[in-house]
């Protein structure tokens, strides 16, 4: 990590002369990881890439993102998401097409077997094609561990990789999920301009909406997320020959995981995330997902199998409208025909094997709204809600309405609610990091520091 590149060339002159230059390297934004490795730690050790571009990258062509160009069947309108006959995965390959022309996207310039010991791989062709994003180790208790920059999220079942056909051995423990998220040049270049060389958000007024800088991400932005479960593949048979990572996780015991200690371990590939900017969507995203299941490929992105996309959140579906009117989901598209366990979002919208499946990809995520002043952000009170209320998914409900409806930046979070925070155009990364500065900036007291 050096602080110093990521400053604007004009800022850095003034800035030396203002701020002595330990304050900005104490800056915990652009910190790796929650723990340094230790001294003779041999194995890879992540470094955070935020030499974010200062000018706006080279647009998209046909050739470097090919699923802009792809026309959707007649009954989509040539992509035009908005139309209202219900897609068909196996019917219409286009939507096969169009997300694996994101995965051939992603995959370029990466190991075959994406091995523990190489890792993502930032560069592609020589040039830094992926980014993470800053604050993400400033959490005691979710941050990026050091070997590879996972941070902990959902704690999945047996059931949720089997869901009706669980083992009967199930004990019913739980697996937690540690995963990485990187954006590509063009994501990056928004990034970079919404924080501050010390980690501070940068915020501009536009049209008197207030986000940070750079909002919206630009058409051409790619956004993946690689998923890892500390369940094996003797837990659950189609994970064999997954990638295995070491992770600097949770020490886990009998009675469960210890948040604030922290030991190296092993985790297996399960899910991919992506996500990229098409205006021709009614949210301007296309949320995507593949499973890991082993299909002997010659490599591990052959055993990855899509799940879906999604692009709205059916707001004519229950439970956004009561049972008796909801129609047939249809601004998602579900691969039905892979080998997956009835793990699907909410009312036939996407979500991913370990995501909770009352939710959906993009209802979770249009909860991505933040406020820079909040110390204690509370969702459902501070912060919109992005799962955990009551009834989710189970009845028809002013939550529910708010929270299956198709929003697009700069909208405020539907309901009326919460109209001062910053839209963060669907990142829910950019929230942690706008939240956790906050923390920060408040000398609020930090989680395992007694
Ligand atoms: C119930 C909430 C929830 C659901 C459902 C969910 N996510 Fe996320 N997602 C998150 C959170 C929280 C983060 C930020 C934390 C992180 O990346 O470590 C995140 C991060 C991401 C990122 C990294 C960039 C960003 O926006 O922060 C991508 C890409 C992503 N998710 C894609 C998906 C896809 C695709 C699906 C559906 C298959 C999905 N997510 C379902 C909560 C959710």
């Amino acid at each position: 990590m050096d602080n110093l590149h990521y400053m604007p060339r004009t800022l850095l002159s003034t800035c030396l002369l203002l701020t002595p230059l330990a304050a900005l390297a104490d800056s915990p934004a652009w910190n790796n990881a929650v723990n340094t490795p230790p001294s003779d730690w041999q194995g890879p050790t992540f470094e955070l890439s935020d030499e974010y571009p200062t000018e706006m990258p080279p647009a998209c062509t046909t050739a470097t993102c090919p699923w802009l160009a792809i026309k959707l069947p007649d009954q989509v309108k040539s992509v035009d998401f908005n139309d209202t006959g219900v897609p068909n995965w196996s019917t219409e390959p286009v939507y096969n097409e169009y997300i694996t022309s994101i995965l051939n996207y992603i995959k370029q310039g990466q190991t075959m077997d994406l091995n523990n010991a190489e890792g993502l791989k930032i560069n592609v062709d020589g040039q830094t094609r992926w980014y993470h994003i800053p604050w993400m180790a400033y959490a005691q208790k979710t941050g990026r561990e050091f070997v590879h920059g996972l941070t902990n999220e959902r704690t999945a079942h047996l059931s949720d990789f089997y869901g009706v056909g669980a083992p009967s051995s199930d004990t019913g423990r739980g697996f937690e999920t540690w995963a990485v998220g990187m954006y590509n040049d063009i994501g990056a270049y928004t990034v970079g301009q919404s924080f501050n060389s010390d980690g501070k958000p940068v915020l501009e007024t536009i049209n008197g909406i207030t986000s940070t800088k750079g909002m919206p991400f630009n058409e051409g932005t790619v956004v993946v997320k690689f998923l890892f479960s500390t369940v094996t593949p003797s837990d659950v048979d189609y994970l064999q020959n997954s990638p295995k990572w070491q992770a600097n996780r949770h020490v886990e015991t009998k009675s469960g995981f210890e948040q604030c200690s922290r030991k190296v371990q092993d985790v297996h590939l399960v899910q991919v995330d992506v996500a990229v900017v098409d205006s021709r969507s009614p949210s301007r995203w296309v949320y995507g997902t593949f499973a890991y299941i082993n299909n002997n490929g010659k490599s591990v992105w052959d055993n990855l199998q899509p799940v879906g996309l999604q692009w709205g959140m059916d707001p004519w579906t229950f439970p956004a409208v009561p049972k008796d009117e909801s129609i047939t989901a249809r601004q998602s598209v579900l691969n039905t025909s892979i080998r997956h366990y009835e793990h699907f979002g909410c009312e036939g919208r996407l979500a991913g094997p370990v995501d909770n499946k009352l939710s959906s990809c993009l209802s979770c995520h249009a909860g991505a709204y933040a406020n820079p002043d909040d110390s204690n952000p509370q969702m459902g009170v501070t912060i919109p809600p992005i799962f955990g209320f009551d009834g989710l998914c189970e009845q028809y409900s002013q939550e529910n309405v708010n929270y299956f409806q198709t929003t697009q930046f700069p909208q405020a979070y539907s309901g009326g609610n919460y109209p001062e925070l910053l839209n963060l155009d669907t990142s829910l990364q950019m929230q942690i990091a706008v939240q956790e500065q906050a923390k920060y900036a408040a000398n609020s007291p930090r989680e395992c520091e007694e």
